[in-house]
């Protein structure tokens, strides 16, 4: 079995072959960081057009690194949601084009699905495992029953993890993207200098809420005549803490849901850009430990976007049987799983 993957709904343009055992036979991924660089976030017409620009080659490349013709691929899969609509729509058209002119199947991948399922490849992980899924735009915590089995137990009423690791580095001067910024701060700060909120630690259920600690940390900076450079330090390094613990409670209220109702579950997993963070993985490694579970993080280049996890996603479906017509539509958002309740605080990203 062979797939070819595609990934186009944020700012990373990535093919990838993988085989039906999880080998990556190639990949190829290119960042657009510093198309978006000036203007301190990612802007959708620009991550659009520049998917349209350089898929055809990442493709191509993908393809000759992994010595495969199109005529050796088993199907193509490509995200088809959620993300930012002009770069899934890029992605899909372009799998579905090769899909009708090779005659060969087309799979519509779920991007929460493809960071779900990594660690079913890099760690052999079986179901049903607990994922914190951290990135940019997502941030929720979610039971896997299986593929295309989820079941949500929590997500944010407002900002995603990446999100306000983005904000704050923003509003405290240290660019874009902030998450690796912030990490690299924080190392020479103070996390006690600042005390900010922890926000909902202690409270029910396994939301996240992170609006309230970026506020507390704008105030912190607004109060400071100018922002030096151990200024700086400092709050990243109180921002960080603070989000830390705040993610590793309502981690752990997820787990004590996780072991009372799949008792023959035993894993932990992170994923998502943010799940590349040192200190989140020592918290979570931590936390999982005093509960009785194993903690894994798949390599940092696989939590953040790929197309390594598309393809997976779609040699998993594919070994169900499970592919998709041509009439499928790409879709701005799509949730892992619908029926969860919705949460109070609007700002639900998927
Ligand atoms: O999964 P990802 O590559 O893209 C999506 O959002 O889907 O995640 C990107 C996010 C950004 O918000 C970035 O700031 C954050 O992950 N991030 C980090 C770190 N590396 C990336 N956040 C905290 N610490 C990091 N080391
Ligand atoms: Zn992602």
């Amino acid at each position: 079995m062979l797939v070819l993957g595609i990934e186009t709904s944020c700012d990373e343009t990535a093919a990838a072959v993988v085989d039906g055992e999880g080998n990556v036979r190639a990949q190829a991924v290119l960042s657009q960081i510093e198309d978006h660089k000036p203007y301190g976030g990612i802007v959708p017409e620009i991550a659009a057009r520049a998917h349209l620009s350089h898929l055809d080659r990442l493709i191509a490349k993908a393809m000759s690194d992994a010595k495969v013709r199109f005529e050796d691929l088993s199907a193509v899969a490509a995200t088809a949601g959620p993300g930012l609509i002009g770069g899934v729509i890029v992605g899909v058209m372009t799998a579905k084009a090769i899909s009708m002119v090779r005659g060969i199947p087309f799979i519509a991948v779920n991007h929460l699905e493809g960071h779900a399922l990594t660690a079913r490849f890099t760690d052999g992980v079986q179901f049903p495992y607990l994922l914190l899924l951290v990135s940019g735009g997502h941030c929720q915590i979610l039971v896997v029953e299986g593929v295309g089995r989820f079941r949500r137990l929590g997500t944010t009423m407002d900002d995603a993890a990446g999100e306000a690791f983005d904000k704050v580095a923003k509003l405290i001067g240290l660019g874009y993207p902030g998450g690796p910024a912030i990490e690299r701060a924080a190392r020479d700060g103070d996390p006690a200098r600042f005390t900010f909120p922890r926000p909902l630690k202690g409270r029910p259920g396994c939301d996240f809420s992170f609006s309230g600690l970026k506020t507390a940390v704008r105030l912190a900076a607004e109060a400071l005549p100018a922002i030096s450079e151990k200024d700086a330090a400092d709050l990243a390094a109180g921002f960080q803490t603070a989000l830390v613990e705040s993610t590793a409670d309502r981690v752990a209220r997820a787990i004590a849901v996780f072991r009372a109702d799949y008792p023959t579950g035993d894993t932990l997993v992170a994923s998502g850009g943010v799940a590349a963070n040192t200190a989140l993985r020592e918290a979570l490694t931590t936390v999982s430990r005093k509960n009785g579970l194993r903690f894994v993080a798949p390599p940092v280049a696989l939590c953040t976007d790929n197309a390594v996890m598309i393809a997976w996603a779609g040699v998993e479906r594919l070994k169900l049987g499970w592919v998709d017509g041509l009439d499928i539509k790409p879709r701005p958002r799509w949730p892992l799983d619908p029926g969860a309740a919705p949460v109070r605080g609007a700002g639900v990203k998927a």
